[in-house]
């Protein structure tokens, strides 16, 4: 079944142009690792001042990341991974070239990097607000971000996630799109970091699943239950994304709607209760009622059950400009997994078992809950 949120579907452009020739060249040299600049470990450990505590900006599943200047006064992110990954080193660097040629306003620019001994090292350019997590999502957030913001937001994830998939050649799937890999420039522009990323660490399931609480609230069903990676995970992750964006609440707290409700579950039963603007984020003072309804229902067509219901990026930036019609008698009810671990209170919460179907997966202790159409 293909995705028909809006009348006939879409065209999608590729653009195979001079790119892909150059990556077929480049594959057949095996791989050439001239593109990628190589950053100096004493160039790095000048910068970070010995990638001193006080320089260090966060930690993730794939390392720590510290903030840098170089000499000629360029601010750098400067992400030491975690050398456990039995990848080889030609390996490593071929798919650190690969992401190194991808450039887009809407994605954070991998600067070069750096290997010396057992450290592999990323350079990143520095973004400035930080990530949407701690500049949206954090309760002690100081910055107020308004409608326009907001929404430029969303629209840059939306094409940044376009581009990805669908202008690329070969075509990237992120794997890992969530508030905390979402980056803000001076402008509070949005820029997406680590794509390409998880494809360097083989065990990246685990990573994604075992990390911080929250990291599961955006991981499509169809991906945690049978494995199965395409571009519509990423899809379901922007829809979250963007539930997120718009209520200024995060994805990784599990007690929405007063009851044990993840969000993008409370969002539905607001939405068939025709209550969706009880979503919007108390903070936002003012903004346009129609937009950000389309917004949040543009959200829950990316969250839908099954992938292929989900639109591609190319049609939710569509979806979100102002013209189009949504055709809402299409919309089915989102699908979403919970972790045990962290709510135990919603399996006491006694789900009717006419509206919902749980699975148990053996490999790790996850619920996969699936509402039932109506
Ligand atoms: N290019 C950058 N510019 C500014 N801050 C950054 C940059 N990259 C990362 N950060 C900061 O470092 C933090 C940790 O990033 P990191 O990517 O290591 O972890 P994560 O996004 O929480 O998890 P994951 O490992 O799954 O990506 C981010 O939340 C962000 O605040
Ligand atoms: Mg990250």
């Amino acid at each position: 079944m293909n995705c028909s949120c809006f009348g006939s579907s879409k065209k999608v452009l590729q653009k195979k142009d001079d790119k892909d020739v150059h990556q077929s060249e480049r594959e057949e040299e095996g791989g050439s690792i001239a593109k990628t600049k190589n950053f100096s470990y004493n160039e790095l450990r000048v910068a970070t001042n010995n990638f001193h505590q006080s320089n260090k900006i966060g930690r993730g599943g794939f390392g720590t990341v510290y903030k840098g200047i170089l000499k000629n006064g360029t601010q750098i992110a400067v992400k030491t991974l975690s050398t456990e990954s039995k990848q080889g080193l030609h390996e490593f660097m071929t798919e650190i070239d690969t992401i190194s040629d991808v450039k887009h306003p809407n994605l954070v620019e991998l600067l070069g990097c750096c290997v010396h001994g057992p450290n592999k090292i990323l350079v990143y350019e520095y973004l400035e607000n930080n990530s949407i997590d701690r500049a949206l999502l954090d309760p002690r957030r100081s910055i107020k971000l308004d409608w326009e913001n907001r929404s430029a937001i969303c629209m840059g994830i939306a094409r940044g996630l376009a581009y990805l998939h669908e202008e690329l050649v070969p075509h990237i799937v992120h794997r890992d799109v969530k508030a905390s890999n979402i980056l803000l420039d001076k402008d509070f522009q949005p820029k997406i970091g680590d794509f390409g990323l998880a494809k360097l660490f083989p065990d990246d399931i685990t990573h994604i699943s075992t990390k911080v609480a929250g990291t599961t609230g955006y991981l499509a069903p169809e991906y945690v239950l049978g494995g199965q990676l395409t571009m519509k995970a990423d899809v379901y992750s922007f829809g979250v994304l963007t539930l997120e964006v718009v209520s200024g609440r995060s994805s990784a707290y599990t007690n929405y709607g007063g009851a044990y409700k993840l969000l993008v579950e409370w969002a539905w039963e607001l939405y068939e209760a025709e209550k969706l603007l009880d979503l919007v984020d108390p903070q936002l003072e003012e903004f346009p009622e129609n937009e950000v309804l389309r917004y949040m229902k543009v959200a829950l067509f990316c969250t839908q059950a099954t992938a292929s219901r989900r639109p591609l990026m190319s049609q939710v930036i569509e979806m979100l400009s102002k013209d189009v019609k949504l055709n809402e008698k299409q919309l089915t009810p989102p699908g979403f997994f919970e972790d045990s671990k962290h709510v135990s209170g919603s399996m006491s919460k006694n789900k009717s078992s006419e509206t919902s179907t749980s699975h148990q997966m053996s490999s790790f202790p996850i619920t996969i809950t699936q509402l039932i159409p109506r």
